[in-house]
């Protein structure tokens, strides 16, 4: 039996705009296909997971409103436990606004509304009884992802963090983790402004700096390029499967997803962040985060 998945964080309505191209600041571009679409970086991987087949209960908020609603049933549709799911009075769902233009590539507004509304006493013990694996990302305030972190390690879960939006990030926090899920701009930000980075090698310097709170298994994700995986003395290059993007949207979710997924099943990271790089180039072949995320079968089919 697979062991539980627990993800915290944000739950967004996702306003995708079709444009040519993305607009330059002060520059006016018009856009096609307005679509509202369940998202949010929590309620991505979760759904991502579950679709995947993983057993995962999402903790988060979302406000009393259409869109919050939308959002629990459709992650509840695939498969996640949504009872950790508070419903807030008096603040609206999370917003995300996301121009996507013809390479599939998008910029992301985020307005936070529910999700920048919990505090940690919305982190209930109960929600990590039986976890094995803790999902973390940084669109809720950072008390709650620290008391998330620290549920985690009470329960004895590995947290696998995803430290996006970037912000810096505190000891206390890195010092939870068990897996951390970067992509290059993020790496850079951890290594700071001296290192010039190549890669697979700046992968070792990023490992050289995360060693002092006993972080040793990193993943960077590279886009096209694939991704690094650091386990331990092992660093390994995961190939990316090419594919003609259509919205990159939510790819990082569905990674993480995928990853957790594999790893509930103790695959070692390597091996896990290999499927998860599949699924996440499945994802960019559909539009928006969620409604993209393949089935088990579907990516059997698709592979
Ligand atoms: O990672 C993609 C997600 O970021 C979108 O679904 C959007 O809601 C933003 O949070
Ligand atoms: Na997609």
């Amino acid at each position: 039996m697979t062991e539980h998945i627990v993800v915290v964080g944000a739950l967004n309505a996702d306003l995708a705009i079709r444009v040519d191209r993305l607009p330059a600041p002060g520059e006016t571009v018009s856009g096609r296909d307005v679509e509202v679409l369940p998202g949010g970086k929590a309620a991505n991987q979760a759904v991502a997971a579950a679709r995947l087949g993983g057993r995962v209960r999402l903790v988060g908020a979302v406000g009393d409103d259409d869109s919050g609603r939308m959002l629990r049933e459709h992650a509840a549709a695939a498969g996640v436990d949504t009872s950790f799911v508070a419903m807030l009075p008096e603040v609206p769902t999370g917003q995300a606004i996301i121009p996507v233009d013809d390479a599939g590539e998008n910029s992301i507004i985020l307005v936070p509304g529910a999700n920048g509304a919990i505090g940690p006493e919305n982190i209930p013990v109960e929600a990590y009884a039986d976890a094995a694996i803790v999902c973390l990302s940084l669109e809720v305030p950072l008390p709650v992802v620290l008391r998330a972190a620290a549920r985690a390690v009470a329960a004895g879960a590995a947290v696998v963090l995803n430290p996006s939006p970037f912000r810096p990030l505190p000891g206390e926090l890195l010092d939870a983790v068990s897996v951390l899920i970067v992509n290059e701009l993020e790496a850079e930000q951890l290594l700071g402004p001296t290192v010039a980075p190549a890669w697979p090698g700046a992968a070792k310097a990023l490992r050289a700096a995360l060693q002092p709170h006993g972080i040793d298994r990193i993943v960077v994700t590279r886009g096209a390029a694939g991704a690094v995986v650091v386990d331990g003395k092992a660093v390994t290059e995961v190939h990316a499967t090419s594919v003609d993007a259509v919205d990159t949207t939510g790819a990082g979710d569905a990674f993480t997803g995928a990853l957790a997924v594999r790893l509930a099943e103790g695959d070692p990271l390597a091996a896990a962040a290999a499927e998860a790089s599949v699924v996440a180039a499945f994802s960019t072949t559909r539009r928006g985060a969620q409604p993209s995320y393949p089935t088990a079968s579907e990516l059997a089919e698709w592979r």
